[in-house]
């Protein structure tokens, strides 16, 4: 039996809770932990659970009989704990975003290996069957090299959004729409495409006067031989989001559509049919998944911890690929120049506090409230 103490019990938590729950007879939640200790205490009287509760994280971490730390916390936290966690001799699964800069996810990745510990961080669109239906026709070739990727990660928050205390400001926040929205989908994109050569991008604060940070970015990503582009947004009505690969021979997407052109005599396209079915009997071909999202993801990590394999599908090196794009968003639109990758550990913006001195400050973060009185909130989920 696998114990877990979840730290942070505020709106995601319940996602990481509800899944420990369905694997009730190879897990069992033995600590729950907030600074609002209030909180802990309600999430296990709400959850039915005979667990015990702390304020301080850090007393939980000297318990042996605990094997695995959910982070639920706000992204400026995440290194602190997970590193506390990992020397402490347990397994960490880390909220997105990994961290608030490179600095610390390295720091997080050398904790890890020191300790022989997993490190996983949440992505739980990776667990999803339209998206194992598109990474296998991608990695098939059959659609043909991906010459372009288009990248929609539209969200809409209304203005109250930010007056939360730890979000809106790039000490805390770490970042605004690009890190702490889009992340799902620029993992999903680095996922499935590797990571670009260079990076060039704008970013505004077009109707957050209550937030430092971003709430609208476009960047351009340069591979070898394509071009992709990410739109990451809180100000898009409808939230439409969609992943668009074009390769030479098909494009595909999520939401799941397939097309296929080839080459009239003059030039002009006309539909490959036989492409497009090859591609939609691949996909059909992919079984289901037996859980999705955050249950798909914990179901991951529990298996590599009974398995003594350590083999997650979201590793810390993987959670330091996405993070290592935004960076180079934030650091292309904050200087106007476009951004060669790797990004170096002299790069300006390698480091929170470098980040802090070089970021734009689009606004003053004006309000500051402890928590919503109701705090429901839309998770990431799979576009099918
Ligand atoms: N995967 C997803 O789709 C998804 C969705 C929402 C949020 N998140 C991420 O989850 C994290 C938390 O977001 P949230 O919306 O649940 O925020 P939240 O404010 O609702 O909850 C965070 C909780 O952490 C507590 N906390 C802060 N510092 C702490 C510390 N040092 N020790 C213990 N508890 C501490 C706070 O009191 C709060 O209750 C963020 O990194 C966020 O980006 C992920």
């Amino acid at each position: 039996m696998i114990r877990v103490a979840v730290i942070g019990i505020g709106s995601i938590s319940d996602a990481h809770i509800q899944a420990y729950r369905t694997f009730r007879n190879r897990c069992e939640i033995a600590a729950l932990c907030d600074i609002y200790v209030d909180k802990a205490e309600k999430g296990r009287q709400r959850y039915q659970l005979g667990c015990a509760v702390y304020q301080d994280y850090q007393e939980l971490l000297q318990r042996d009989d605990i094997d695995l730390v959910s982070v639920c916390t706000p992204p400026y936290t995440h290194a602190e704990i997970a590193v506390n966690a990992l020397k402490c001799g347990k397994h960490v699964i880390v909220e997105k975003p990994m961290a608030s800069s490179l600095e610390e996810c390295d720091r997080m990745n050398e904790a890890a290996a020191a300790a022989g510990k997993i490190l996983s961080v949440i992505s739980q669109n990776r667990f999803g069957d339209t998206i194992a239906k598109l990474k296998r026709v991608l990695d098939s070739g059959l659609a043909g090299n991906i010459v372009h990727a288009q990248v929609d990660s539209f969200w809409w928050r209304g203005y109250v959004y930010y007056d939360l205390w730890w979000r809106g400001t790039w000490e805390k926040e770490g970042g605004g729409c690009t890190l702490n929205h889009a992340v799902h989908h620029i993992d999903m994109l680095q996922w499935l495409m590797g990571m670009p050569e260079q990076v060039t991008a704008v970013m505004n604060n077009t109707s957050h006067d209550n937030a430092e940070v971003e709430d609208l970015s476009i960047a351009i990503l340069s591979y070898p031989r394509a071009l992709a582009q990410i739109t990451s947004s809180v100000v898009h009505h409808g939230e439409e989001q969609q992943l668009i690969f074009q390769g030479e021979k098909a494009r595909v997407s999520l939401p799941w559509r397939v097309t296929a052109s080839t080459s009239k005599e003059n030039g002009f396209p006309q539909q490959n049919h036989e492409l497009i079915e090859a591609i939609n009997d691949l996909a059909s071909q992919v079984p289901a998944l037996s859980y999705t999202g955050h249950q798909g993801q914990l179901d991951d990590v529990l298996t590599a911890i009974e398995n003594g394999t350590g083999d997650v599908v979201v590793t810390g090196q993987e959670g330091r690929k996405t993070l290592e794009l935004i960076t180079a968003i934030y650091q292309a639109a904050s200087t106007g120049a476009s951004v060669r990758l790797p990004l170096p550990p002299d790069s300006p913006f390698y480091t929170r506090d470098g980040i802090m001195a070089n970021a734009p400050r689009f606004y003053e973060k004006k309000t500051s409230v402890a928590g919503f009185s109701k705090n429901e909130i839309t998770i990431s989920g799979e576009t099918k």
